[in-house]
Formats: structure tokens, C-alpha cells, sequence
């Protein structure tokens, strides 16, 4: 026994099980054995006292408001890196040198074309369609062009990863501009070798064949910082499916794509296009935003962007998405805006409410995200799909974590069966 073992009384029996200490003291009680020890298994519905792996990839501490990749804060890549780097960083575990950067950057600029088939794809879609259904069958679609780097064999992929890694961090914004193309029946606009990275999706965004779209340098920005706050986040619920996926031995692309649907969902990804969407109804309604609070606290309605499964202080990137939402804001002239008003109006009477701050539910990521994307003329319904671009570099990290991962086992979970036991099959005629 160590001093550090975990001892379990079961039905009088006493067990031990070893803890485990992560590089910032977060500690785990070791129960891999504890099925086939004891009979028992854990049951932490929602995962929310549950390790799935261990990962060298990003580090949150909730009660601190601390978030890390790889090392760096949250702030200090917010403050002196871009995303590219960041994904970069995420994907590979170390800030790239001027050579490796420009290697990765390259590599993503020549990747940014379709293979021109493709594009037929977007035809057979109805306008209708949510985007977030497009990108995530269009993201499996993908790695059909390139069966070296989709095909369910390990080695080959892992060999070929560089390649898949920029080719996807290159395609997905891509195949963005052109569902929100594809939508508004507008004319599909290639991507150009003279263009940033984020230069280049506004271009494909919002060009003409007879204008050329040049995004302001501060609008750039904003979208870079958006991009890298939400590039990876721990085991979230999309992460966490990429594993799975992963951990069956899927490829990148197929993993990436069920990610993209864990991502849509209004609880997660979804919930920057569900603040705007709660504010132009509370606005449409005439209320100021304390009507729908007191809908919020007696359960009628929740407040979306609020609330984290992890943070129970603040949000580090909401922190830091506010400043900068402040900030582009004042620069582009906003100050006026109803949408923002009511935001501002939700956000103080929320954050000096009982009910919200004794379950310290606090604005997140996401409050902000869709401010910001809104003054920037982002049409909402693309709102997830910018935080899907973002978020791919960490899925991609999180993929090749698990396919690096020598005697990985699939993820499998246990349930406690809770439907009704044996019964007898009745023939149909006899019920
Ligand atoms: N508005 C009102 N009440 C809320 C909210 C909210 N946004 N969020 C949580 N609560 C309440 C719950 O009703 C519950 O109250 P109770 O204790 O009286 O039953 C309590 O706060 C705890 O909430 P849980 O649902 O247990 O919190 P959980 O960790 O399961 O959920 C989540 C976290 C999904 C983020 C939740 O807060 C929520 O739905 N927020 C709104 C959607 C949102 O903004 N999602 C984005 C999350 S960030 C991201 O994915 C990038």
C-alpha cells in the first residue's frame, strides 16, 4: 500500500486503488482495475469527476480561470501569437521556429483549393441546410480525394499527417466561405495566393466576380483572436468525440466531422448563434433583458453564453474577448447597437444576481464570440462554423494524441442498465 493509495469499502471488503498526479497537481483516483476487482463500476453521468485520458495538450484550472496549451497562458498567446502559430503549437507541442512556421503556413496557402469535383458537391444541397450539417458531411467528404490520408490504416496516416493537418486547417475555411456562398446562391470565389489566412476566408466570403473584397486590418485581427481563443479546450464534449471517434481508429477526417456535430449543439458550439438569437428576441419583445433574466432564474428560459461545465470563476477567454470586443467596438464606430445594449443590460443585472452568482454561472467564451462576429457582419448562422475553423487545430491535436498513442485501447464506456429485465417474448397475434 502507498500513502497516496485510495481505499474503497465495497459491501464491508476493502480495496485499494492507486492516484495518479497530473503536471499541476491534478490528482485521479486510478480506477481502471475496479470492475473486475470489486464488480463495481463508477457512475458520473455527464463525465463531470471523470478522466477519460491523459493529455499533454491543454491544461484548465475552472476554480482559477486558468487556461494553458502546452505550457503558454491563454493570455500571453492571445497577447503575442496568432492562430496559425497556436495550431501549430497545439498540433505539434512546441512554438515552431521561423522555418517550421513558414513551412506551415505555406503549406496551408497551397492547400486552400478544393479538388474542383468537390464543388459539385454543394450543388445537391438544399439552400436551407444548416451549415454545421454541410461542414461536418463535407469534412468526411473531403478525405474521400485523398484515400492516402483517410483510409483507416494508422501507419500511413501517421506518416502522411503533415500533410492532413495543413490540408484540413487549409480546407475548412474554404469549404466555409463557400456553404455561406452556396446559401445565398452567390457565385463561389477562389481563394488567392497572396492572402493571409484569415484575409483570404473574408475574400471568399464576401468578394464579388467584380469586386474584390480587402478586409481592414482590425477586422483581421478580431477574427485572428477569435479563431486562436478557441482553438482547443481541454475534453470538451467535441474533443471528446474526436477521441472516441479516434480511439476506434477512424481517420482524421471522419473523426473531425462527428467532432463538427458534437460542436453544433446549442450547449456547446452552437451557443454563439443562440446569444444573438436570444437577443433579437428579447429585443423583439421590447424587454431591456430583466424580463428574460427572471425567465432565466425561475427556468422558462436559460441565458445563453452563460455558464461552464469547468469555470466556476470566470471564463479566461471571455476576459479576454471582452476587452478586445470593447476595444473593436469603439474602432468601428458600434456603441449604439439595441443587440448590444441588451447584452450589456443582461450581462450586469446576471452578474449581480444571486441566482447567478451562487451557481457561479458567469458570461463565456461564447457571450462575446457572438457580439463580435456580429459587428463584424458574420451572418449568424455561420457563428459555429467560425468556431469550428478555430477549434479544428486542437481536434487535430487531440486526434493524433489518441493515434499516437501505442496500446490505445477504444473508448468504451460502462452504463447502469436501467429497462426492464428478462422478459418473455410474446408472438404478435398472442399481445
Ligand atoms: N441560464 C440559467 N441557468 C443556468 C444556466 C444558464 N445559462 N446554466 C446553468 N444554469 C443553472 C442550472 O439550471 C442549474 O441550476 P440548479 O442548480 O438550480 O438546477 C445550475 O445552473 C447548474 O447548471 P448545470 O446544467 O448543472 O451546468 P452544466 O455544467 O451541466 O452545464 C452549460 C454547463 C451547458 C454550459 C450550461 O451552463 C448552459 O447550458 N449554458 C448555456 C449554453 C452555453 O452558453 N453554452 C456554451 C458553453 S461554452 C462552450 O461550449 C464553448
Amino acid at each position: 500500500m502507498s500513502a497516496s493509495d485510495a481505499k474503497f469499502i465495497i459491501e464491508g471488503k476493502e480495496y485499494l486503488f492507486p492516484t495518479l498526479e497530473g503536471s499541476e497537481g491534478e490528482k485521479a483516483i486510478d480506477t481502471r482495475k475496479l470492475r473486475a476487482e470489486t464488480g463495481y463500476i463508477t457512475y458520473d453521468e455527464g463525465y463531470g469527476n471523470t478522466g477519460s485520458c491523459s493529455s499533454d495538450i491543454s491544461f484548465i484550472d475552472g476554480e482559477q480561470g486558468i487556461l494553458r496549451h502546452r505550457g503558454y497562458s491563454i493570455e500571453d498567446l492571445a497577447e503575442k501569437s496568432n492562430y496559425i502559430e497556436v495550431a501549430h503549437l497545439l498540433i505539434y507541442g512546441e512554438l515552431p521556429t521561423k522555418d517550421q512556421l513558414q513551412q506551415f503556413a505555406e503549406r496551408i496557402l497551397l492547400g486552400a483549393l478544393l479538388p474542383e469535383r468537390m464543388r459539385h458537391l454543394f450543388d445537391g444541397f438544399p439552400a436551407a441546410s444548416h451549415p454545421m450539417a454541410l461542414l461536418s458531411a463535407l469534412i468526411n467528404s473531403l478525405g474521400c480525394y485523398y484515400p492516402h490520408l483517410s483510409s483507416n490504416n494508422r501507419d500511413e496516416e501517421l506518416e502522411n499527417f503533415d500533410e492532413a493537418a495543413a490540408l484540413l486547417i487549409s480546407k475548412v475555411r474554404t469549404i466555409a466561405a463557400m456553404i455561406y456562398r452556396m446559401k445565398h446562391r452567390l457565385p463561389m470565389i477562389y481563394p488567392r495566393r497572396d492572402m493571409g489566412y484569415i484575409q483570404n476566408f473574408l475574400h471568399m466570403l464576401f468578394s464579388e466576380p467584380y469586386y474584390e473584397h480587402f478586409a481592414h486590418d482590425d477586422v483581421c485581427k478580431a477574427l485572428n483572436l477569435m479563431l486562436l481563443l478557441h482553438a482547443d479546450h481541454e475534453q470538451n464534449c467535441s474533443t471528446s468525440t474526436v477521441r472516441m471517434v479516434a480511439s476506434g481508429g477512424a481517420n482524421l477526417f471522419a473523426s473531425i466531422s462527428a467532432g463538427i456535430s458534437a460542436l453544433w449543439g446549442p450547449l456547446h458550439g452552437g451557443a454563439n448563434m443562440a446569444v444573438i438569437d436570444m437577443l433579437k428576441t428579447i429585443h423583439a419583445s421590447g424587454d431591456d433583458g430583466s424580463k428574460f433574466v427572471e425567465d432565466a432564474k425561475s427556468g422558462k428560459a436559460k441565458l445563453m453564453g452563460f455558464g461552464h461545465r469547468v469555470y466556476k470563476n470566470y471564463d479566461p477567454r471571455a476576459k479576454i474577448i471582452k476587452e478586445a470586443s470593447n476595444k473593436m467596438l469603439d474602432s468601428l464606430g458600434i456603441q449604439d447597437d439595441p443587440l448590444l445594449d441588451i447584452a450589456r443590460h443582461l450581462e450586469e443585472q446576471a452578474l449581480n444576481d444571486d441566482y447567478f452568482v451562487e451557481r457561479k454561472l458567469y458570461p463565456n467564451v461564447d457571450f462575446y464570440s457572438g457580439i463580435i462576429l456580429q459587428a463584424l457582419n458574420i451572418p449568424t448562422d455561420m457563428f459555429t462554423v467560425m468556431f469550428a475553423m478555430g477549434r479544428i487545430s486542437g481536434w487535430i491535436a487531440n486526434w493524433k494524441e489518441v493515434a499516437e498513442k501505442e496500446k490505445g485501447r477504444i473508448y468504451r464506456p460502462r452504463q447502469v442498465y436501467t429497462g426492464p429485465q428478462l422478459r418473455e417474448f410474446v408472438a404478435i397475434d398472442k399481445r
